[in-house]
């Protein structure tokens, strides 16, 4: 079985990306064939700083490294070192109907944002169906946002395969998380890099917990009992909590007595004790840059290999040389 994920290195990676991507790319490594990769050709869309686009490329690869993705056992690579993926966008491009796009939501609410609606915005998620099918992919752990774009991905194959043949393109399947599906931002709404609301997995201590404690809550009074129901606080806490400090917090929340910031203080402290661990191996991976582009190179090699077997087959299938 062939897994295959990816994600942008449009800014620091958060919570949302973690629980919604990260951690089902990272269990399912071990679970058959995984693919990975640092969708910097997608961040190209948002991103106009060259050098801000490479630090961000080394900074998302760290950020697996020390969360554990194995590069003994992962293809994990740049997107951009598998240039076969906009030959195979190309001819997807194609089949795809206009409506098809115009209807994907994610478009919708980057020209809602303020986004100028340019072609690489709108053929978007052409490409992400080309990453995934250049690869011969199974399943594609993702969080909720990406469901349409699955969707898309599967029309698409579908077309190449009715037109010039069964078997041209694997048929991939989504793999969605209910309970982490949608991790919500500091303000309530999806966790998203581009709504200013995020947990970042990484960071300083003092300024990480200025973002807890900057979530906002209600008036209740200290003594009186508060509401559980749409607590932010709550629903991030359940996150990272077992499931007895979990119960004791909503046990907590209906007896009354305990203040919001004590509450926003046991989450602090459940997410930064979460990734204690991870920040310390990030620490040393940081201190050797070569390791980083070594596994890269290593895993584009690797990529493009596969990569290779699949554009042919489409190359045949629809008559270029
Ligand atoms: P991106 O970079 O926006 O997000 C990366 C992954 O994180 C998930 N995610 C979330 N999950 C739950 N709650 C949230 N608040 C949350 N925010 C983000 C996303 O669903 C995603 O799984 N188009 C993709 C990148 C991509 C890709 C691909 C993914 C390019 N090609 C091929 C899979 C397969 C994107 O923008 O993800």
């Amino acid at each position: 079985m062939r897994i295959l994920s990816g994600i942008q290195p449009s800014g620091k990676l958060h919570i949302g990306n973690y629980f919604g991507a990260m951690v089902p790319m990272l269990d399912l490594q071990h679970k058959g064939e995984p693919y990975y990769f640092i969708a910097d050709y997608h961040s190209l869309t948002s991103v106009s700083e060259p050098d801000v686009l490479r630090a961000n490329v080394r900074d998302a690869a760290l950020d697996f490294l020390a969360c554990g993705l194995d590069p003994e056992k992962a293809v994990f690579f740049r997107q951009s070192d598998v240039p076969e993926v906009n030959e195979l966008a190309w001819i997807l491009s194609t089949v795809c109907p206009m409506g098809l796009l115009e209807r994907c939501h994610s478009y919708k609410d980057k020209l809602a944002k303020g986004f100028s609606p340019n072609h690489a915005l709108f053929a978007y998620p052409v490409l992400m169906a080309a990453d995934i099918l250049l690869y011969d992919s199974d399943l594609v752990p993702v969080g909720k946002d990406q469901k349409q774009h699955l969707e898309v991905t599967r029309d698409l194959a579908g077309k190449i395969n009715e037109k010039f043949g069964d078997d041209i393109l694997k048929m991939p399947e989504p793999f969605i998380q209910e309970s982490t599906a949608v991790v919500p931002g500091l303000d309530g709404q999806k966790m998203s890099k581009s709504y200013n609301n995020t947990l970042p997995l990484f960071g300083g201590k003092k300024a990480l917990r200025k973002l807890v404690m900057r979530i906002p809550t209600d008036s209740t009074p200290v003594e009186d009992p508060k509401p559980t129901e749409g607590s932010i606080v709550l629903d991030l806490y359940k996150l990272f909590a077992t499931e007895a400090d979990y119960n004791q917090m909503i046990a907590d929340y209906k007896a009354g007595g305990f203040g919001y910031g004590d509450f926003k203080q046991r989450l602090f402290d459940a997410y930064w004790d979460h990734f204690e661990e991870a920040r310390a191996r990030r620490e040393e991976l940081e201190q050797n840059p070569q390791l980083v582009e070594d596994v890269l190179q290593a895993g584009a090699t690797k990529a493009r290999a596969k990569a290779r077997i699949v554009l042919d087959r489409v190359r045949g299938a629809v008559g270029l040389a």
